[in-house]
């Protein structure tokens, strides 16, 4: 199974975020993750549009934007005039999932679906069908750097499973303490997207060692 790598910024040293993510585009990663935090569905707040606007400046590589906020529906546009590629919501902020789906469809973005970790995956069942990709959290929401749930990796591969089952082509995201010690166990249940802040943006080793040590790790 191929997969992805999608290194999440929020980890990154903001004051050279453009550089960052230059440094991990030319170490080969395949999208930008970018998490949107709103203070209220999660505890953090930080960043928007603009931000997005700027890394669209610096990059070529779709920018994978995750909603960790309520009432996402009142701003998929403004993501998608920044250059977003991909918008993810949260089933828990979602009364009508449906629709909100089909609006970031008809804004011509692929459309994700996220889970919490104590959020089941029967809430995808009627939805699996419309969505480009379901991203499974592996940690709550709110801060890079925690520890991966070990319950997630049965949760992967009841979902890859299912996916499967319907014969679906969507990416199946995990998010969330995802290491050299962890995302071993993650590929092999089934995830095609890997999300990695900490362990790709930190101060022990380059973002281009960090990275290499990954894909090093799945093979
Ligand atoms: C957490 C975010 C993640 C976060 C992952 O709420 O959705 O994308 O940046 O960070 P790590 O890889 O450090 O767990
Ligand atoms: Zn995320």
């Amino acid at each position: 199974m191929s997969y992805k790598l999608a290194p999440s910024i929020l980890s990154a040293d903001f004051a050279r975020l453009g550089e960052q993510v230059e440094e991990a585009e030319t170490a080969g990663v395949d999208w930008i993750h970018v998490d949107v935090m709103d203070g209220h569905f999660v505890p953090n707040i930080t960043i928007g549009p603009l931000i997005v606007r700027a890394l669209r400046s610096v990059t070529r590589l779709p920018l994978d934007v995750h909603l960790m906020i309520e009432q996402p529906e009142r701003y998929l546009v403004n993501f998608e005039e920044a250059g977003a590629n991909s918008l993810t919501v949260h089933v828990e902020t979602c009364p009508h999932l449906h629709r909100t789906i089909q609006q970031i469809k008809s804004l011509n973005l692929k459309a994700g679906v996220a889970l919490n970790p104590a959020t089941p995956l029967s809430t995808l069942e009627e939805i699996l069908p419309e969505v480009d990709l379901v991203l499974v959290m592996s940690v709550n929401p709110g801060f890079g750097g925690q520890s991966y749930i070990p319950s997630s990796t049965a949760k992967i591969a009841r979902l890859r499973a299912m996916l499967d089952e319907m014969e679906s082509e969507a990416a199946l995201e995990v998010d969330g303490g995802i290491d050299m010690r962890t995302i071993p166990e993650v590929v092999a249940a089934g995830a095609t997207v890997l999300v990695a802040g900490s362990a790709i943006f930190n101060t022990q080793a380059s973002v281009a060692e960090n990275i290499r040590r990954l894909r090093q790790a799945i093979v």
